[in-house]
């Protein structure tokens, strides 16, 4: 079982023709409220790869709390675990999409409640997952818990520092995977290059470098760069950096090596940018087997 400790959001998802620069009015096309949040997505990825998942976080008492779980539960994540907190509104993402890129404003609302007391609750659920994934938009402080305890129990975590925020030496030491994007990467590791990091922390580094793929150190190769799949359709990116971790948690579960790996879950991530929404693309199992063929 893969546990996903993280964020669940209802995503505003605004298509116009361009993103608005700061200060500055500009006409949206259309609105839709998608199912989102890093976590949740990541779970949802998961799941859609035919593996056991189960979703640890909290939604707020509203609508879209209740709207929100039962979209994971008909995705087949398991959602025993989410709590409801009362008197907060769910995790909400704004989200413009233009000009083939987005923009995202994450209010973070029952997230931020995601806090030490709950996963005391959840602990006995949480240590029979064989691997952990988790995200930057719960507390800190909450993820640093979560890496202990797997540390404890000897459960695997992979960490995708997104949204981008400074990361201790001893949270990088303490995980077996980090997932950063160069901008991330700086952040944690310092103005240095890619093939740097990666040939230093061998294997445990893995840096998404978007439409040119992903680099990471492979075992007698160093580090190399396994591109992106071909001829996407892409039409919003939205979520694709979820499903390329859903998807490397997977084929970490399956036992592939780090190049079949990346290279899964480069697929489906690219699958996944063919739809609008984040979850909306993310590929069944079948799809991206096909396409490793
Ligand atoms: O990674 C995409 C996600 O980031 C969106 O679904 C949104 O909720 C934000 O958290």
């Amino acid at each position: 079982m893969i546990g996903v400790v993280g964020s669940i959001n209802m995503d505003m998802m605004i298509s116009s023709k361009r993103i608005p620069k700061k200060g500055e009015t500009v006409k949206g096309e259309s609105i839709k409220y998608l199912d989102g949040g890093k976590g949740a997505n990541q779970a949802v990825a998961i799941a859609r790869l035919k593996a056991n998942v189960a979703m640890f976080g909290k939604v707020g008492s509203d609508e879209h709390g209740k709207n929100l779980i039962t979209n994971l539960k008909n995705n087949n994540v398991n959602v025993d675990n989410i709590a409801i907190e009362n008197n907060i509104n769910s995790g909400l993402a704004i989200i413009t999409i233009g000009e083939n890129d987005n923009t995202i404003v994450v209010v973070p609302g029952a997230n931020n409640k995601v806090d030490k007391n709950y996963i005391d609750n959840i602990k006995s659920e949480l240590i029979k997952c064989d691997l952990i994934v988790l995200q930057h938009e719960i507390p800190q402080e909450t993820n640093e818990y979560v890496i202990k305890i797997c540390k404890e129990n000897n459960i695997k975590v992979v960490l995708n520092p997104a949204p981008a925020s400074a990361v201790s030496k001893e949270i990088v030491e303490s995980v077996d995977y980090i997932t950063p994007n160069e901008h991330e990467m700086k952040l944690i590791f310092g103005d240095r290059s890619v093939e740097e990091i990666v040939n230093e922390y061998k294997g445990k580094v893995l840096v998404t470098l978007g439409s040119k793929g992903v680099a990471a150190y492979v075992e007698g190769k160093g580090a190399v760069i396994v591109p992106c799949r071909k001829d996407c359709k892409t039409v919003d990116t939205t979520g694709a950096g979820d499903t390329f971790n859903g998807a490397f948690c997977v084929a970490l579960t399956k036992g592939y090596d780090m190049e079949k790996a990346l290279k899964f879950a480069n697929i489906a991530a690219g699958m996944s940018t063919e739809k609008v929404g984040a979850q909306s693309g993310m590929p069944e199992l079948d799809m991206v087997e096909s396409e490793m063929k």
